[in-house]
């Protein structure tokens, strides 16, 4: 996508085009805690960001080719929490360069040790908000999927506007899809499953690959504990996979 078609350049003042990005700024899609740490947590972030965290540098583009040292397709995930999930993608498919992204320290120390004790060579970190790194720092169609598992769904309505999944963040992720990208979001918020089937039928570019509403589990995304919390309970899960066109 060139500037002059790019959903999220900035608006010209009295502009009647969305709204772009950057005027959302302030609003943000988790709140910080100060977590505490385990030792190993700890140690891990302490000694291993270096090796496998990207830094994030604002208006200068993410090198995927020279982070990985190979060209592969990128796959980018946004907050992954502890992780648990992403190190086990990661392990399932070797041929895929994954960026784990989350702002959450302790999860970010939690993922180093497991990319250093089964030798994940495919995985890198960013410790930073993904918003401003995809509109900053990611070139437009350069990404081949985004994974977004059990985002906090903000269910009050006045906190509606922190949700992830919503316009204009959607064209955001649109617009740094490859063609044929995909788009892979699991909840198990009823009310935050339906919100987002609409938002990404609503969003150019974006197109349901499950013509019946609800995708089909992929094999390799492993049932986290979370996950099997949240079926004690009776909530179901939702999948949704979107592809770009
Ligand atoms: C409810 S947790 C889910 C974690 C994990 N995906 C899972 O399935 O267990 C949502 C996570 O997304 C992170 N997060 C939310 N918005 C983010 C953003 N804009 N950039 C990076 N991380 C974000 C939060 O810090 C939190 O750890």
């Amino acid at each position: 996508m060139d500037d002059e078609t790019d959903p999220l350049k900035p608006r010209r003042p009295g502009s009647t085009d969305p709204v772009g990005i950057a005027a959302r700024r302030g609003i943000r899609s988790y709140v910080l805690r100060a977590g505490r740490m385990t030792d190993l947590q700890r140690s891990s972030f302490e000694t291993l960001s270096a090796r496998w965290c990207v830094p994030f540098r604002p208006g200068e583009s993410f090198a995927a080719e020279s982070t990985f040292g190979r060209t592969a397709p990128l796959v980018v995930e946004i907050g992954f929490g502890m992780g648990v999930a992403t190190a086990q993608i990661a392990a399932a498919l070797p041929d895929r360069n994954f960026l784990g992204i989350e702002v959450h320290t302790p999860g970010v120390g939690k993922l180093l040790s497991e990319i250093e004790s089964r030798g994940l060579s495919n995985l890198r970190i960013l410790h930073h908000d993904a918003v401003e790194f995809l509109e900053s720092c990611v070139p437009s169609r350069s990404v081949s999927g985004f994974h977004i598992f059990f985002p906090d769904p903000w269910p009050k309505k006045r906190h509606h506007k922190r949700r992830l999944i919503q316009r204009p963040l959607t064209d955001l992720l649109a617009s740094r899809l490859e063609p044929g990208g995909y788009l892979y979001f699991v909840t198990d918020w009823e009310e935050y499953a339906l919100w987002a089937r609409d938002v990404l039928d609503s969003t150019p570019g974006l197109a349901n690959r499950f013509p019946q509403g609800w995708a089909d589990r992929t094999p390799w995304r492993p049932v986290t504990k979370f996950e099997r919390r949240a079926l004690t309970e009776g909530r179901a899960i939702r999948e949704l996979w979107f592809e770009k066109a």
